[in-house]
């Protein structure tokens, strides 16, 4: 039988919600990371306002790295504390710094992947946290592109530089910013992060994964093949789509999902996001979500528009039965 490589789902603002990574907790995804949160917001303001993205739940005990974005390596180390301190996120597996987040409001202040250019600031809020985190059990992961502009591919030289200041995992996203998510991403430079890795003597110290227009097993054992990653991380493919990491999981689940099976978890996804946000709020927001569970189905313009008349939970269940 074909080796099984791990899936992760990758953080995605605005998708990632609690409900959705618990669905594709459920599916087979291996891990999770949390969309991007300031580590800013939460030096100043706590993690309460932050909450709904970084909430997790006891079945993923384990799974969940919160994800922290900013450009100040004391704010990373208080941001750390308040985690550390917060009784409901002993569950998490550990934090991960967003290295790669493209939007300009974001990169302006030296954060996201901006920090590709800045390796010296980069190498600092890593080994700070890893500090910080040793002993307490939590991991430190970083998530990264293959440099800011297409010219200069940073990535091979920042990622030992990650591992021996302290990360343990890392997610090559294989694409420049400047790219943002258009064009193919470049497996092939992955594999130059993965050998640069190898070169130094530090393969073995970090869990790599390579990310990147992945999308079934077969594509992230290509991956694992041709780049060396240990693992791999799905984003837009799963948007809409959290079946898409069943045929990663035991091979006795390596059937498609029954249109009746995603009627159910539609549903489901909708009320634990009432339960979580409150119906109205909850079901403002899971209009787009609907859009993109409407997706490749043959009456998706009709689903779409249907889903901007959605108000109550109610509604999902006339919604359900266009679907
Ligand atoms: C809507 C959206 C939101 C995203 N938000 C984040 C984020 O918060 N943090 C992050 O590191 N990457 C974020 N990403 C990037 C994804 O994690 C991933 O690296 C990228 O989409 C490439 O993987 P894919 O081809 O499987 O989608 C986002 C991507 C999308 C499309």
């Amino acid at each position: 039988m074909s080796e099984t490589i791990p899936a992760f789902l990758a953080p995605m603002a605005g998708y990632s919600d609690l409900p959705f990574r618990i669905l594709c907790h459920e599916e087979g995804a291996s891990g999770q990371t949390t969309e991007l949160v300031s580590a800013t917001g939460i030096r100043h303001s706590g993690l309460d306002k932050s909450w709904r993205y970084v909430a997790v739940d006891p079945k993923l005990e384990g799974l969940v790295y919160v994800q922290l974005f900013g450009s100040e390596p004391d704010d990373f180390l208080y941001a750390a504390d308040k985690i550390l301190e917060d009784k409901r996120l002993t569950g998490i597996e550990g934090i991960d710094i967003n290295m790669g987040c493209p939007v300009p409001k974001v990169v302006k202040t030296g954060a996201g992947s901006a920090l590709m250019d800045r390796p010296d600031v980069a190498v600092r809020i890593v080994s700070g946290l890893a500090k910080k985190l040793e002993g307490t059990g939590y991991k430190l992961s970083c998530k990264i592109r293959l440099g800011f502009v297409g010219e200069e591919e940073t990535a091979p030289a920042l990622a030992p530089r990650l591992v021996e200041a302290g990360a343990r995992m890392l997610t090559v996203h294989g694409r420049f910013r400047d790219q943002y998510y258009a064009g193919q991403a470049d497996w092939e430079a992955i594999g130059r992060v993965s050998r640069s890795l190898t070169e130094t003597g530090l393969r073995d110290q970090v869990f790599l994964v390579g990310n990147g227009d992945i999308e079934n097993p077969d594509e992230a054992r290509h991956l694992a093949k041709e780049a060396g990653v240990d693992g791999v991380a799905i984003g837009r493919a799963a948007m809409g789509n959290p079946w898409v990491f069943r045929p990663f999981s035991s091979p006795s689940t390596r059937t498609g999902a029954t249109d009746e099976e995603k009627k159910k978890t539609i549903y489901r996804h909708a009320a634990m996001l009432c339960n979580f946000l409150g119906e109205e709020r909850a079901m403002l927001e899971f209009r787009k979500t609907l859009a993109r569970y409407s997706q490749n189905r043959p009456n998706a313009k009709a689903l779409r528009q249907a889903s901007n008349q959605i108000l109550k939970l109610a509604d999902i269940e006339t919604w359900l039965t266009l679907f």
